[in-house]
């Protein structure tokens, strides 16, 4: 995790590393800290905490210069303390770094550095490497960095800055993301494009063991063995307003309420509603490759695993296919049996969480294709699987994702219907059913949208329970689950989510006055089965917090809250369900005065494994 950005050019550089660490915030905020390059010294500032207050030192204090580099932490080695914040310096202050990911091999060699006579002052990974390029300088900056890189093991991205060379960043990319900003005479790097997308559109995603030598003049990439690199400019799509906040209190209530149109855009080019075609350009399978499979394997983390856990029951439902689930950072644990007719499909909002590529990389060592479904045009994930299909759900900031699990799901659901198409699965009416209902989803979520009163009513009543249990059947249990994860990461209330049919197995044994049921209760197969688990809880005297499709009398008589949903195909129903679940970790995290976008502990972009 962690951001860094670098600028170089003719501007004020604090200001632009200021606003890069804003927008690059999400990846973690433990402290903030910025070198500028001012009168032939390099100027350090830096803070514990989020980055305002780092802005609130700047204020009386801010160092002028045309180049610099700033960082935001989300804290691995090292507690959250001005010592342990980027950028870290050599013994004489004249080589200054910022750095995402782990050195795994710092222990080492900070024991030689420290014997050769280094003086270290944080307890960082990070330090080593500003001590390795003050060994290796020799008046050439970009040289002292590559022979350095050499010699770390783990994952980085990184950038120097060196009081001889006042017109030259160098950064250096392995496992963690990595992206040059091309400008008109200025020039940028990040660990993610919307840092400098006021400035410029025009990018460079760096790849793995790849330095970026960046001047105010000009960008040149070299290989570790000192080779030029040449590499396509990419045009990115995204403008620096999809990044902002737009009225709302919150980036996850404006993220909330983009749904429908996030929805839209995935749909777009893809459904078509006139010729009933089903088009995944990007997709990277042929027809011989869809009917070879024997076998997908799903990988993802946190909300994008839930989304997968949907995408088993459709894929199964539909595709006849068997489905194998794993957390990422479990399947290279457990010698998984994976061969060529494999699909691999890697959902990640991110494309960069380290778990997630590592075990697409396993899979793909083992002989899977690997289709990956991803938000982020560029990223690793998109960069290495063999086809892509990305959700067009825009930059999600707030930490607890929302838009991109509702897209996840909308791709899920034309992936599963493609496929089933090819394979012959599908009967003619089935699909024709299927893509009625996913046509109207937008629409449905915008109805929901509209209004929804009762739900902050909902949070307000609850807000001070002691516990949440979720609980759901068939695609649903995957809406319970991330119904979990909501409340948990912004709210910090203990939940969990159940299989609705395992209450009785041990879960029921919790319900009191202070734990709060939601069931999740549209209507589909299981219904019936899910009022009898409400039952249970409600003979237990818990407190039941419902789900329902729109025109469900019958549930109030079993809820002491209900919220009605549109109602869809079952299959499809997770996708709807999802909005009532976030709004209600939402406003139950804004009742109990939380920092909803940034969670304690949490950073959006997990690149550490
Ligand atoms: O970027 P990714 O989709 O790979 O991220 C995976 C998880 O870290 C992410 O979904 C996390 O669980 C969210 N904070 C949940 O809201």
């Amino acid at each position: 995790m962690c951001g860094i950005v670098g600028y170089t050019g003719g501007r004020e550089v604090c200001p632009i590393l200021v606003d890069g660490l804003r927008r690059l915030e999400y990846r973690g905020y433990d402290s903030a800290g910025v070198a500028i390059l001012s009168d032939e010294r390099i100027e350090v500032c830096k803070a514990t905490g989020k980055l305002s207050v780092l802005e609130s030192v700047l204020i009386d204090n801010s160092p002028n210069g045309v180049l610099g580099i700033g960082h935001t932490r989300w804290a691995t080695h090292g507690r959250p303390s001005d010592e342990n914040a980027h950028p870290h310096s050599d013994c004489t202050g004249s080589i200054v770094v910022v750095h995402n990911g782990i050195i795994e091999n710092y222990l080492p060699l900070k024991t030689q550095l420290i014997a050769n006579g280094h003086k270290f002052v944080s307890e960082t990974d990070t330090e080593v490497i500003a001590h390795l390029v003050e060994e290796a300088y020799q008046g050439d900056l970009a040289e002292a960095v590559r022979s350095t890189v050499l010699r770390l093991e783990g994952s980085f991205a990184l950038a120097v800055i060196c009081r001889e060379q006042p017109d030259l960043i160098v950064a250096a990319r392995r496992h963690s993301p990595l992206v040059v900003g091309l400008g008109e005479n200025e020039n940028f790097i990040a660990s993610d494009v919307p840092a400098f997308l006021p400035y410029t559109k025009k990018v460079y995603f760096i790849d793995d063991d790849t330095l970026a030598i960046v001047k105010k003049s000009g960008v040149e990439l070299r290989s570790l063995d000192g080779d030029p690199i040449s590499k396509d400019v990419f045009e990115v799509t995204w403008n620096a307003d999809m990044a902002e906040r737009g009225g709302y209190e919150h980036f996850m209530l404006k993220e909330i309420h983009e749904q429908p149109t996030a929805l839209r855009e995935t749909m777009r080019g893809r459904l078509s509603s006139e010729t009933a075609d089903v088009t995944l350009e990007g997709l990277g399978l042929s027809h011989e490759d869809i009917l070879k499979l024997n076998k997908i394997v799903m990988i993802a983390c946190g909300t994008a695993y839930h989304a997968a856990m949907v995408g088993k029951y459709m894929i199964e439902g539909l595709v006849r296919i068997p489905v194998e689930l794993d957390v990422a950072s479990e399947l290279r644990y457990r010698d998984p049996i994976i061969d060529n007719n494999t699909l691999a499909l890697v959902i990640s909002q991110s494309g960069e969480t380290a778990d997630t590529l590592a075990g697409m990389r396993e899979a793909k060592r083992r002989g899977a294709k690997v289709l990956a479904i991803t938000n982020v045009v560029g990223s690793s994930v998109a960069r290495e699987a063999d086809g892509v299909l990305y959700t067009y759900a825009g930059p999600e900031i707030a930490v607890a994702s929302t838009k991109a699990y509702t897209t996840q799901l909308m791709v899920l659901s034309l992936v599963s219907l493609y496929l089933s198409r090819v394979r012959g699965t599908i009967s003619t009416e089935r699909d024709a059913q299927l893509r009625r209902a996913l046509w109207y989803i937008p629409e449905q979520a915008d109805l929901f949208l509209s209004e929804y009163q009762d739900i902050i009513g909902c949070a307000d009543r609850y807000h001070n329970f002691a516990g949440f249990l979720y609980m759901g059947r068939g695609p649903n249990l995957a809406s319970a689950l991330e119904g979990a994860l909501k409340i948990k990461e912004i709210a910090y209330i203990h939940a969990e989510g159940y299989a609705a049919g395992e209450m009785k197995h041990g879960p029921i044994a919790m319900i009191d006055p202070s734990m709060a049921t939601v069931a999740i209760a549209t209507k589909g197969r299981t219904y019936e089965k899910v009022l009898s688990n409400m039952q249970e809880v409600k003979a237990r005297l818990g407190e039941i917090i419902a789900i329902a499709s729109t025109h469900d009398t019958e549930i109030h008589s079993l809820a002491d809250k209900v919220i009605h949903v549109p109602e869809t195909e079952e299959m499809l129903s997770p996708i709807l369900n999802a909005l009532p679940l976030q709004l209600l970790a939402y406003y139950v995290a804004k009742f109990r005065g939380h920092e909803i976008d940034q969670p304690r502990n949490l950073a959006k972009s997990v690149t550490v494994e």
